[in-house]
Formats: C-alpha cells, sequence, structure tokens
C-alpha cells in the first residue's frame, strides 16, 4: 500500500496521514455530560457536546474504556470487550456517535486494555474454576510467586507484589497492575485470536483507532524484564497487518511508559511496522521540568537525540492525562526536584508520580499555561489535550487515587457545573469547589463570555497549528541559542506536490522558548537561514531578520515564546489568527 495515495471509503477520502495533522482530545465518557440525571456523564452526553469539540479546533477524540466493567480502576478492569457499561449508554448510541464524529470530520479514538482483564470477566471466572476448560490457560498461572522477581511494580502504592494467590484455583496469578487485573496469557495463541476478532468488532463500527493500553507488558520471559520483548513486537506486527490489510486508514497508539529507544520501538520499522502512535513519555516530565529550573538543556538533550522513527510514524505530545504525572522514566535527582516543585504535599502524590491537572500544577499562571500549551502544540507529533485543560481545570486531591483529576467537566456556574442535573451527592465524583477553581470561577460558560480567556486562547493556537501543517508533518532541528533557559528550534516542511489533494506550499518555522521566569534577551544561531526574515505566525508582525551569519536576537518576556515563520512572505503575510 502506497501511504501518500489518498485512501477511497465509501462516502470519505482520508489523508492517510490524518494522525499526524490531528489535535486530539481525551474525553472521558463518565466525566464530561449526564444527559439522563443520574449523576454519571454518558455517550449522549458526549453526542451533545460534539459542537463544542467542533468549535475548538479537536479532529479526534481519544475516549478511554467504556466496556462493561466494575469500574475499580476507572473502566481499565474489562468485564466484557463486546457491551457498554448499561450506566454509559448502548452500542446504538456508541454507532450514532461514531457517525455524529464522523459527519463533523471528527474521529474516535478507543482504548483497548489488551494486557489484562478484570477478574470478574468470564475467562477468569472459567480459568479459576476449570483449569483444564478452554479458559484454563486464558491467565498467567503459577505455582510460586517468586517467578520473574525482575519485573518491577507498577502500583507501587498499591501492590507488593505482581503475584496473587487465587483460593480457588489454589496457584497464583500475575498481575502488573491492580491484584483484581490479571494479565492475560499470551503465550496462548487462542487468547491473541481473541484480541484480534475484539479489533475486528470495534474496527467495523467505524472506530478510527485504537489506543494500546498498557502495550509493552503483553508478554513476559524468563529472560527478560516484562517490557518489550521479542514477542510483544512480534504480536503489534500481526496486529497492524490486520488493520492496514482490513481496515487501512486507522491507527494503532502505543501507551508505553518507557525510556526514548524503547517507546520508538513501538513504532517498528518501515518494513514491519506496529503502532503508527506512541505518546511520546520521555519528553512530557522533561517539560514540566524545565518550567521550574529554568533550564532548557534537558529538553535540548531529549529532542536532539535522532531516534530514527518510520516515515508514517507520529509521536503523541501530551501534557496530561487521566493518570498520574508519570515520573518513571527520569532520574532520581530529577524526581525529588520534581516532587518538590509540584507535589510539596505528599497527598499530592500517586505511586511514582503526581495526581494533579495542569492549571493546578502549574500554580494558576497563564504565561506557563501558554508557555506549556505552545510546546505541546509545536513540538513534533500530535497534541493530545486532556479534557478541561482548556478552560484550566483544577483537581481535588481529597478523592483517592487518579479520581482527583478525574472530576466531571464545568460547563457554567450552576449546579453540579452544568455537568447533570442530579441531587449533587448523586454525581460520580464531586465537582470541584475549591477557592481558585471553584466551577462558578472556571466553567466553559464564563470562559465563552470573555475574550481573553484561556479557551479562547488555546482555540485560537489549535487554529493557528492546523493552519500549517508543518507543525504536524514537518521535521525538527534543534537550533543553538546562547541562553540556558531557551530551547528553540525549526520546523521545516517541503510541503505536498502541487496539484494533490494537500497542495501545501514548503515552510519553515522558528518556534523560541524562554523558561526563564524573568526578561531575556537571545541570540539564537541557524547558519543555513542565514538572510532570511521572520515574521510573527499569529499576527504577521516582522520581527529582527537572520543576518548574514544566521544569527538573530530576539528580547522575550518571562516565559514567553514565538512562532515565526522563516522567510520571505511571498504568499502574503503567514496570517492566520
Ligand atoms: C494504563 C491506563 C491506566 C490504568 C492502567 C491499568 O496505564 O492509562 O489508567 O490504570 O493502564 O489498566
Ligand atoms: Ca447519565
Amino acid at each position: 500500500m502506497s501511504f501518500t495515495a489518498p485512501i477511497q471509503l465509501p462516502g470519505l477520502t482520508l489523508d492517510p496521514l490524518w494522525y499526524r495533522r490531528s489535535v486530539f482530545y481525551e474525553v472521558l465518557v463518565r466525566g464530561f455530560v449526564d444527559s439522563n440525571g443520574d449523576g454519571t456523564g454518558d455517550l449522549a452526553g458526549l453526542i451533545s457536546r460534539l459542537d463544542y469539540l467542533q468549535w475548538l479546533g479537536v479532529d479526534a477524540l481519544w475516549i478511554p474504556p467504556f466496556f462493561n466493567s466494575p469500574l475499580r480502576d476507572g473502566g481499565y478492569d474489562v468485564s466484557d470487550y463486546r457491551s457498554i457499561l448499561p450506566e454509559f449508554g448502548t452500542l446504538d448510541e456508541f454507532q450514532e456517535l461514531v457517525t455524529k464524529a464522523h459527519e463533523r470530520n471528527m474521529r474516535i479514538i478507543m482504548d483497548l486494555p489488551l494486557n489484562h482483564t478484570s477478574d470478574q470477566h468470564e475467562w477468569f471466572q472459567q480459568s479459576r474454576s476449570d483449569p483444564d476448560g478452554p479458559y484454563g490457560d486464558y491467565y498467567v498461572w503459577s505455582d510460586t510467586d517468586e517467578k520473574w522477581p525482575d519485573i518491577r511494580i507498577i502500583f507501587t502504592d498499591y501492590e507488593e507484589s505482581n503475584w496473587a494467590f487465587d483460593s480457588e484455583r489454589r496457584q497464583f496469578y500475575f498481575h502488573r497492575f491492580f491484584s483484581h487485573q490479571p494479565d492475560l496469557n499470551y503465550n496462548n495463541p487462542a487468547v491473541a485470536e481473541e484480541i484480534f476478532e475484539i479489533t475486528r468488532f470495534w474496527l467495523s463500527m467505524g472506530v478510527d483507532g485504537l489506543r494500546l493500553d498498557a502495550v509493552p507488558y503483553l508478554y513476559e520471559s524468563d529472560e527478560g524484564n516484562g517490557e518489550g520483548e521479542p514477542p510483544t513486537h512480534e504480536f503489534l506486527k500481526k496486529l497492524r497487518n490486520l488493520v492496514d490489510t482490513e481496515f487501512p486508514g486507522r491507527v494503532l497508539i502505543a501507551e508505553a511508559n518507557q525510556w526514548p529507544r524503547e517507546v520508538a520501538a513501538f513504532f517498528g520499522t518501515d518494513e514491519e511496522p506496529e503502532c503508527h502512535m506512541a505518546f511520546d513519555f520521555p519528553v512530557m516530565p522533561r517539560i514540566f521540568y524545565s518550567l521550574r529550573s529554568q533550564q532548557a538543556d534537558e529538553l535540548v538533550r531529549v529532542l536532539s537525540e535522532t531516534t530514527d522513527i518510520p516515515e508514517t510514524a507520529g509521536w503523541g505530545i501530551f501534557l496530561r492525562n487521566h493518570d498520574e504525572l508519570t515520573l518513571e522514566m527520569v532520574s532520581e535527582e530529577y524526581r525529588q526536584a520534581m516532587y518538590g516543585w509540584y507535589a510539596y504535599d505528599p497527598r499530592m502524590r500517586v505511586n511514582v508520580g503526581i495526581r494533579r491537572r495542569l492549571a493546578t500544577l502549574l500554580d494558576n499562571s497563564r504565561a506557563e499555561l501558554e508557555l506549556a500549551h505552545a510546546l505541546l502544540f509545536s513540538l513534533p507529533g500530535s497534541p493530545f489535550l486532556y479534557y478541561g485543560d482548556e478552560i484550566g481545570m483544577g483537581d481535588n486531591i481529597w478523592l483517592p487515587d487518579r479520581d482527583a483529576s478525574r472530576t466531571p467537566m464545568q460547563w457554567t456556574p450552576d449546579r453540579n457545573a452544568g455537568f447533570s442535573s442530579a441531587d449533587p451527592g448523586k454525581l460520580y465524583l464531586p465537582v470541584v469547589q475549591s477557592l481558585v477553581y471553584n466551577y462558578s470561577l472556571v466553567n466553559v460558560e464564563s470562559q465563552l463570555a470573555q475574550s481573553r480567556s484561556l479557551l479562547h486562547w488555546v482555540r485560537n493556537v489549535i487554529h493557528v497549528r492546523k493552519a500549517h501543517p508543518t507543525f504536524g508533518l514537518g521535521s525538527m532541528t534543534v537550533v543553538d541559542s546562547d541562553h540556558e533557559s531557551v530551547l528553540a528550534f525549526v520546523r521545516s516542511y517541503e510541503g505536498a506536490a502541487s496539484g494533490t489533494q494537500f497542495g501545501d506550499a514548503p515552510e519553515n518555522v522558528l518556534c523560541v522558548f524562554s523558561f526563564a521566569h524573568n526578561p531575556i534577551s537571545v541570540t539564537i544561531r541557524a547558519p543555513e537561514h542565514a538572510g532570511s526574515d521572520l515574521y510573527d505566525l499569529f499576527g504577521g508582525a516582522k520581527f529582527p531578520a537572520f543576518d548574514e551569519n544566521g544569527e538573530v536576537t530576539i528580547t522575550m518576556g518571562s516565559q514567553q515564546f514565538f512562532w515565526l515563520h522563516i522567510g520571505t512572505p511571498s504568499r502574503g503575510l503567514p496570517r492566520t489568527a
């Protein structure tokens, strides 16, 4: 299959690289809108706010699990992969969501927790009671809990071992996460076959992609540490092949919280691709580190590392999501610094991370919120927003675990923040009522009414980004600066051949970020652009030009950023705001 030829589907022409141009938005069904007043958000509620998401500029929704589940891990504990939790709605309503989203040219990514199930899943129940039956081998059973001592524990606050004893089968079963989430046994070919069938089931409903939850942990062996072992990659190649042959244009997104080289492995190679996208876990904590240390060097370092990834692969950039801000992939020294800055109250921590939302992490600083979003929207990859962060929603650290940042979306200053008409005590989680982030102050309605609100600002940046395919499709080169607080890089895109349906022009954009907490002056050096002019991408204003050596000196306010178009404005000013 050629990756540059548009794919024809009945009634739709797809850009095969659509996921690299898209702005994604993670939305919890439970937390967005409650349409029937039972206190829990639902699919009908989500459908009713697609217009809002379209207005914001969202191209694709990532929806965490909505399968039947005892909800002991936010739905990542699946008890049936083919049905929907009744309080969320029905398969028909899900189908309607897909249709209504597609009508708006918006895509739907669903979550597939494929490493484990709930202990309530029928497979597990059968596996415990009938070891010799058809499901006896669906999970990882052992007579001892001493196997694989090198496999680390992920939920360090909740689990002491990756093994739990089952009193019925009288054996231990393996679990990477909560003990009520037994790991599936991928060494049993029947398990892989089940996952292929489940994939077909949902992609046949028109779903545009799957986020593969906890994907490094599928296989474990005596030799490895249970993370990204070779058979896991072999399985992903098969899954990718299934998608490419039966559902071209749909995508696989890897959730692999690993070191840079290991994450990149989940893309596979040009010849044997695996996932289309992978979340950029290495870059995320380093954004937060730079904001407080006022040093750009760690970001400069990870971004300068050249990791060869297949031509069609793309990163998923994110600041926050429904989980804790994980600090597993930073050094101990950095981790302690991050805890000191961002989780000074031990209640703010969970496992190896911080369970707070973006606005509270940044102490509601508008400058920092803008700087962080500017990185989110210009680093190589596709941005993933987390619901509510576009209005700077707060969190509630008095709630257990990651529920702290899964509270109801704040729509209005009315009862239950306009999320639900239920008795407030009946809500799945209370709305945020803290001093600074109280829903009467922080809500969509009031931010719509203020032209300078964070919501309008985020929407504007999204639209500027979308007017420049360079951000999604272009390459990135880190360039030198003479200031330790400055990160500068050039995004470059050669443009799509004119005459194709995506006849984009070539473009170079210089992105400059200052992490300094005071104004600075910085000289940037990019010899290949010597003599070029610079224009602000938002308003079109002319900036000082690169001199004949490719140097330019600019003044920056505290925690400021610039996106500057490089070159002469032959196509008119790059004015998109
Ligand atoms: C993933 C999910 C997280 C969940 C875990 C176990 O990391 O993002 O929310 O708890 O998998 O399923
Ligand atoms: Ca409801």
